[in-house]
């Protein structure tokens, strides 16, 4: 009997944050403040409003989000017992952390965090059909013609059947108060939302070091370990 032996997925970690109903509250009234104070620079296009480029990098340096990263950074250090790697060797920083509000329409384009190890996105508001989180890669190992895994393939009926082993777009749906923790370098983006109502997601960029570099070749080690030009 045959049998495909399915190696190097990415994995994608999905845990729930269920935060206090007035707290949430609090925090989504705290959102559409920022969006307010930006408003004419607000949803250019089809693109969601991104507080990262407004003005709102950093939420976690703001005293009403505190909670909420301390449950994000409860979160990080379970996906890395997930993975099977040791939390104690390891430090984590939020370098930078902002929220997004998709409205009807809007999405957020393809990306990746190229300048950071972790990214996690966490679900605050999530209205039906207000649009999945949609992975994709450049480099399907299954991909053994370049072009071979686009949608046109399907309709040409090439691809016969869909999925993870013939797909370089996966298309994952979030419930409110989800969260997704995956690799920075993953490539994302979000399907259009079709709903009437906000959607807002938080995103967060997490650097790692290692504690104690002594015996490592890879990884960056301990900043405190660092000096400065002009220092
Ligand atoms: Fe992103």
């Amino acid at each position: 009997m045959n049998k495909l032996i399915s190696i190097f997925p990415l994995s994608i970690f999905k845990d729930s944050i269920a935060l206090p109903e007035d707290y949430k509250q609090q925090l989504i009234r705290a959102i559409f403040e920022m969006e307010a104070e930006t408003a004419e620079a607000a949803h250019a296009g089809d693109e969601a409003w991104l507080g990262d480029t407004r003005g709102f990098a950093f939420l976690f340096q703001k005293p009403l989000f505190e909670e909420l990263y301390r449950r994000i950074a409860e979160t990080i250090r379970a996906y890395i017992e997930a993975l099977g790697l040791n939390n104690e060797l390891l430090d984590f920083y939020f370098q930078r952390s902002w929220a997004t509000i998709t409205r009807k329409g809007e999405k957020i384009h393809e990306h990746c965090h190229a300048q950071s190890n972790l990214s996690c996105s966490y679900y605050l508001r999530k209205p039906p059909h207000s649009g999945g989180i949609q992975f994709t890669t450049q480099n399907h190992p299954n991909e053994f013609a370049t072009g071979m895994f686009s949608s046109a393939k399907t309709d040409l009926g090439l691809i016969q059947q869909q999925g993870v082993h013939t797909c370089n777009a996966v298309v994952v749906e979030p419930a409110e108060g989800d969260i997704f923790v995956f690799p920075s370098k993953s490539l994302h983006g979000t399907v259009p939302s079709e709903s009437g109502d906000a959607r807002i997601s938080i995103s967060a960029d997490i650097t790692t070091m290692l504690r104690d570099s002594y015996g490592h070749e890879t990884m960056m080690p301990h900043f405190s370990n660092w000096r400065r030009f002009d220092e």
